[in-house]
């Protein structure tokens, strides 16, 4: 490709990055990195650079790069059909295809699909359906929504006030008032170190329970949680955490969201998260895998249950006033039928599973006694390591020390790609699941000498 055009200028005068610290951008104080091509678990930037992703992007590219029968399908929609909308039962072949595919693999209970873009505007979704469904049942007051601190929902009002970091909170008057943060489900940072982690467990619905009584349930409608923490920190939950939450909330009739935009369709070694820890879920958040991130495609599964609360909902008041241009669009759903039947057809979630569980395994192996390497864990495809000053006291670094994306930058120095999470020094991987386990082992060495470098 050629190299001496403007594109570097270009993109700082006119360039409005997400998630980027602006001004130092504007300096030049950020690195660019203009990507041209990817194939299975690289990518390629127009400098010539092949880089294993270790995060498959933002852990969405779940089937790899260049699948040729993704990118043929969704030409052929284009070609055939590039877009009509989905109001008042309009569809597609695609887009119905779509809805039963995905509704063949979730939970029994669950009933019908509502699709949207991202995994932002779902939770946006699933908010006002909670809210119209209390309506319709005549509960006006049992409208707030229950969080946890370190959950990842989106960044839009309502999601970005879900959210539990507080950077998508500061400076954008975040949270609003309707949303209730709860404990992080994170045993590494629990408070009092000789806690068991079926004490933290008991400890974490005790809070729940403390928070419901102070608010009175009659005023919470629903709770909404990552099956694993993800952008908190790849966490996955204590012993025996989801059915504990879960019968706290039935007990107060409150509703329960699984956010598996990161866990559905596969991350976990299960087609969902809800299978893998038994969570029966009200209404399901699916968005990334949906597609492998080939087109933007969301979704909330909504359960029987909800769903003729919303059939009596318009009986009574006409349509429901709700619905995207862009709603179940047909070039994404054809992302979608092509993306789930490669994920069948090779096996990927068993792929998921075992080399995801060989990648922790070699993780621990390599680096599970290093001085400043408090903890590694993970589900599935899925790995974090967590930094620590000192591993007996579990004291941290100071932010200010920059310890997770130090070793990230290493790591990319290698060729490899792992995320700095936001909120602490915490080093997370997400490959792709059709990653090899020499990949695997590529990925664990060069993290080792990444940390090396940077901790000794
Ligand atoms: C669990 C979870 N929910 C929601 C979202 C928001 O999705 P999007 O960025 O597509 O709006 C994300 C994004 O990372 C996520 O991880």
């Amino acid at each position: 490709m050629l190299k001496n055009d403007q594109l570097e200028s270009w993109d700082r005068d006119n360039f409005f990055h997400p998630s980027t610290h602006l001004a130092e951008f504007a300096r030049g104080d950020t690195p660019q990195r203009v990507l041209t091509g990817g194939q299975g678990c690289h990518i390629e930037d127009r400098d010539g650079n092949r880089l294993l992703d270790g995060f498959a992007g933002l852990y969405c590219v779940n089937v790899g790069y260049g699948r040729q029968e993704i990118a043929e399908a969704i030409a052929d929609q284009a070609r055939e059909l590039a877009y009509y909308h989905a109001y008042v039962g309009h569809g597609t072949e695609a887009s119905i295809t779509l809805s039963k595919m995905i509704l063949d693999r979730a939970p029994a209970h669950m009933s019908k699909v509502y699709f949207g873009l991202g995994g932002s505007d779902a939770n946006e979704t699933n908010v006002k359906l909670i809210w119209y469904y209390n309506n319709i049942l005549g509960r006006p007051e049992k409208k707030k929504i229950i969080s946890r601190w370190r959950g990842y929902h989106g960044s839009g009002l309502m999601t970005g006030s879900l959210t539990g970091l507080e950077l998508f909170h500061k400076k954008f008057d975040l949270p609003l008032a309707q949303v209730l943060h709860t404990t992080a489900p994170d045993f590494f940072r629990r408070d009092n170190l000789p806690m068991s982690e079926a004490q933290f467990t008991a400890h974490c619905v005790a809070e729940l329970e403390a928070l419901i009584e102070r608010e009175g349930a009659d005023t919470i409608a629903a709770f909404i949680g990552e099956p694993v923490l993800g952008t908190g920190g790849i966490v996955p939950p204590p012993a025996g955490y989801w059915p504990a939450i879960q019968a706290v909330l039935d007990r107060h009739d409150i509703l329960l969201v699984a956010d598996e935009v990161v866990t559905g369709f596969g991350r976990l070694g299960t087609m969902f998260g809800s299978d893998h820890y038994g969570i029966k879920p009200d209404l399901i958040t699916i968005a990334k895998g949906l597609t492998s991130a080939y087109a933007p495609l969301s979704g909330s599964i909504v359960s029987e249950r909800m769903w003729q609360v919303l059939e009596q909902g318009t009986d009574e008041n006409g349509p429901i006033g709700h619905g995207w241009t862009y709603s179940a669009h047909p070039i994404g759903a054809a992302a979608g039928v092509a993306n789930l039947k490669l994920i069948n057809e090779l096996n990927l979630v068993g792929n998921a599973d075992s080399v995801g569980t060989f990648l922790r395994d070699s993780m621990v192996q390599a680096l599970g006694n290093h001085a400043h390497v408090g903890d590694i864990r993970g589900e599935g495809m899925l790995c974090a390591l967590e930094f620590v000053s000192d591993r007996d006291s579990r004291t941290f670094f100071e932010a200010s020390d920059k310890i997770g994306p130090q070793v990230a930058a290493a790591l990319l120095a290698e060729g490899v790609i792992g995320r700095a999470m936001p909120q602490g020094d915490i080093l997370g991987f997400a490959p792709p699941f059709c990653l090899t386990r020499k990949e695997a082992d590529e990925i664990v060495g060069k993290t080792e000498k990444a940390v090396k470098a940077v901790l000794g």
